[in-house]
């Protein structure tokens, strides 16, 4: 039995997004996370979507006792870019759920999360696993904000190349402005980047697998194959777990390895434009450490992590 207080107080911020998904089922799977709150941000699909997906992800996971607040329709200065072609047009590759009946919250993200910030006292975890645009606005809006975060564990970035352009991973790409006003603000930060995500890709067969546990399994599953098409026709023969790996690392840390950097986001550059810039393979160090980059993983570990969380799910 875990008590409360050992329980991690954790918010997640999200564009759901298949992928996305997957981390919102494995969040709510775990009980020692004691989950805020969610925020939705654009991204993979317009906000009025991945709110819309947030909530009735939460509440088909049976978790509508957990609020969900919309954030930014867009970039701080960009214009939003979405990515249809991998998670669909409604953001959740095309397959639909039930619409949730929990209040709809009209509080703006980067006030709420504050708002736990302040109740957590201190020992609040983000995990933000869509562009950084909700996380900047309330550090911007928020002086006291980097205080009361204990860790920001994010999906995003890369120390070699991208996958939205060749220099740049998509969350960053999205809103590198947003990327680097969270980089440099003191709260330690961890980067589940393309490293290390590209390295747990899930084949068709192993999806299927997963999909046969449970209901919610065979959800993701269903989402999933939308992406699949366009990731194997791309040379990835399967999906890779992006985003539930910043879910798990916080309790998991065992399941990757990381090492600590200098971490910079290019905000100028017209062909490195989101590109996180570490020295990590460099003999130039940066004058401070401001994250832990994962670099690798376990997939077997990782894969049974995730079968032994997902398998909770009522058959
Ligand atoms: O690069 C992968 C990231 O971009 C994931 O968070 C995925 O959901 C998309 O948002
Ligand atoms: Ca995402």
């Amino acid at each position: 039995m875990i008590d409360n207080e050992t329980r991690i107080p954790i918010w997640l911020d999200t564009d759901p997004g298949v992928d996305d998904a997957m981390a919102m089922a494995l969040l709510f799977a775990i009980p020692e996370y004691d989950v805020k709150g969610i925020s939705a941000v654009a991204g993979n699909v317009e906000l009025s979507k991945t709110f819309r997906n947030a909530r009735n992800l939460t509440a088909f996971f049976g978790r509508k006792d957990v609020p969900v607040y919309p954030g930014a329709e867009k970039p701080l200065f960009r214009a939003p870019r979405t990515a249809y072609f991998v998670h669909g047009e409604n953001g959740l590759g095309n397959v639909d759920l039930p619409e949730s009946d929990a209040p709809v919250e009209q509080m703006p993200a980067w006030d709420a999360l504050y708002e736990a910030a302040k109740a957590a006292k201190g020992e609040l975890v983000l995990v933000a696993i869509g562009p950084l645009t909700n996380v900047a606005l309330a550090l911007s809006k928020h002086g006291s904000l980097p205080k009361l975060l204990k860790r920001i564990v994010i999906m995003g970035g890369s120390a070699t190349y991208g996958n939205a352009t060749p220099a740049a991973e998509a969350n960053i790409f999205c809103d590198a402005e947003a990327a680097s006003t969270v980089f440099q603000c003191g709260v330690p930060i961890v980067m589940c980047g393309l490293d290390m995500t590209l390295k747990t890709v899930m084949s068709p067969a192993e999806l299927d697998k997963l999909g046969e546990l449970n209901p919610v399994c065979k959800f993701l599953r269903d989402a999933a194959q939308h992406g699949l098409a366009y990731s194997q026709a791309h040379g990835i023969d399967g999906m890779a777990l992006h985003d539930p790996t910043a879910v798990l690392y916080p309790l998991y840390p065992h399941i990757f390895s990381a090492e600590e950097a200098g971490v910079v986001v290019e905000t100028k550059g017209t062909i490195t434009y989101g590109k996180t810039v570490t020295d990590l393979y460099s003999d130039k160090q940066f004058p401070f450490k401001n994250a832990l980059v994962a670099l690798e993983v376990d997939k077997p570990k990782l894969f049974e992590t995730v079968t032994e969380l997902l398998s909770k799910y009522r058959s």
